[in-house]
């Protein structure tokens, strides 16, 4: 088994260019199906959840070529329908391959699929959209088979800003004849890369970024051309381990408006944050003890992301003052909190609501990441705790952080993955 182990209580210090974002480049891995030729995906970060996409297109059929950070995909060939169960479990986003395989194929077949165990993470929106295009879905109890004689344009009006089901909208839409609109979209960043790499393949697709998006669908598309962007998830992480740890550091390849929210309440906190183009740094004097914010609410975007609520839970541990949390997104997202107790944290949590009195400091421990986030979050505080910690459940933190070891050490952490004896 393998452990994390960081020798915590000594400040930070580097520069370092944050890896391409899992949220962008898996609906982007999706998308490279709908296209007859070879898309290239650049800046493709090594994650499991990448290779898990990857076993997807394989089994479905397409050639997919890794060179360096540049994957290949040929999807010219005729493709299977179905996602099997293995494939399905590995990573709940395989949901995201529904809408291009029935736009492809028009026809389509999903074992229900698994991921981080975040309370009840329905699909219902999803389903509701490749609906109004006219796919008819049957729901059996090991999974989806969904068939559409034609896909057609269509009004999709989303009860939430889901980011899921406004991606599998716009997947299935740009095969649906006449104009599709998505209402109430989900804003990400992430949709508008997405937009663009759909773009590069032919399809007609604007709005991505706002709250309505537009396709006019129905033509062929071809291979596409996309450079992934950098992972704000990531870069907030570090940034976090910098508020805890003290010091400075400089992230690159980040655009530092997707993070505003998250470097406002860091600067709220205490920290300096100077942002530029594609930059963003951070500076803690490690004297100086953070101050709790106001509060922190997570929201769909622009809002304050609830993959960043985790990491800035483990950082505002020891700041002065109580700071509370609402998990607006999704209910099981406290996970971290008992570890984070283990570390000597003071949390009460009820429901959606977590307050957190600071203390002076946390101690290290060996402690279990439980999901993706919450994993990084346990980084996040022994990187300010006193002594050493051994963080194990790395399979979690493996999906989202290519080498979150690496990376710590560039930043000037005493940081290393080992064995467990
Ligand atoms: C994506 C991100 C994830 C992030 C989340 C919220 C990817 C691969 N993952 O997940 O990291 O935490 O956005 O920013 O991009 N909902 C429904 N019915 C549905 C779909 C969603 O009720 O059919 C609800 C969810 O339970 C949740 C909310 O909508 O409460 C938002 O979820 P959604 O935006 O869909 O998250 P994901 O796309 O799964």
């Amino acid at each position: 088994m393998e452990v994390l182990r960081i020798r915590g209580g000594r400040p930070l210090s580097g520069r370092l260019r944050v890896q391409g974002a899992k949220n962008s480049v898996l609906p982007l891995l999706a998308a490279a199906i709908l296209g007859k030729g070879v898309s290239v995906i650049r800046n493709c970060p090594r994650l499991t959840d990448v290779d898990a996409s990857v076993a997807i297109l394989e089994h479905l059929g397409c050639g997919v070529r890794r060179d360096g950070d540049a994957v290949s995909i040929d999807a010219t060939a005729p493709l299977a329908l179905d996602v099997p169960e293995p494939l399905a479990r590995a990573m709940r986003s395989s949901v995201i391959f529904l809408g291009p395989i029935l736009a492809r194929l028009g026809r389509a077949e999903l074992c229900y699929p698994g991921g981080c165990e975040l309370g009840p993470r329905p699909i219902d929106l999803h389903l509701s959209a490749l609906r109004t295009l006219g796919a008819e879905i049957w729901e059996g109890p090991a999974g989806l088979r969904c068939a559409a004689g034609a896909l057609r344009g269509g009004e999709i009006a989303l009860a939430i800003p889901s980011v899921g089901a406004t991606e599998n909208a716009m997947l299935c839409a740009v095969a649906a004849q006449g104009t599709t609109t998505i209402l109430n979209a989900a804003r990400e960043p992430e949709i508008a890369q997405l937009q663009d790499f759909l773009r590069s393949m032919g399809a007609q697709v604007q709005g991505a970024g706002s709250s309505v998006i537009t396709v006019e669908g129905g033509a062929a598309l071809h291979g596409g051309e996309v450079t992934v962007m950098g992972d704000r998830i990531v870069a907030a992480t570090y940034l976090c381990g910098c508020a805890a740890a003290g010091g400075e550091v400089e992230l690159e390849g980040v655009e530092s408006r997707h993070l505003s929210t998250v470097t406002a309440l860091l600067a709220e906190a205490g920290c300096a944050v100077e942002s530029g183009e594609g930059r963003v740094r951070l500076r803690r004097d490690p004297e100086t003890p953070l101050r709790a914010v106001h509060a922190v609410r997570t929201a769909p975007y622009p809002g304050f992301p609830t993959d960043a609520q985790a990491p800035l839970m483990a950082a505002l541990c020891t700041a002065q003052g109580t700071t509370l949390f609402v998990e607006n997104m999704f209910s099981s997202r406290y996970r971290h909190i008992d570890q984070l107790r283990r570390m000597g944290a003071r949390i009460r949590r009820e429901g959606r609501v977590a307050v957190v009195t600071g203390v002076e400091r946390l101690h290290g421990g060996e402690l279990e990441a439980h999901d993706l986030r919450g994993g990084a979050a346990l980084a996040v505080a022994a990187l300010g705790a006193e002594g050493e910690s051994g963080i194990t459940g790395l399979h979690h933190v493996f999906r989202g952080y290519a080498d979150i070891a690496r990376d710590l050490t560039t930043l000037g952490a005493d940081a290393e993955i080992s064995e467990k004896k």
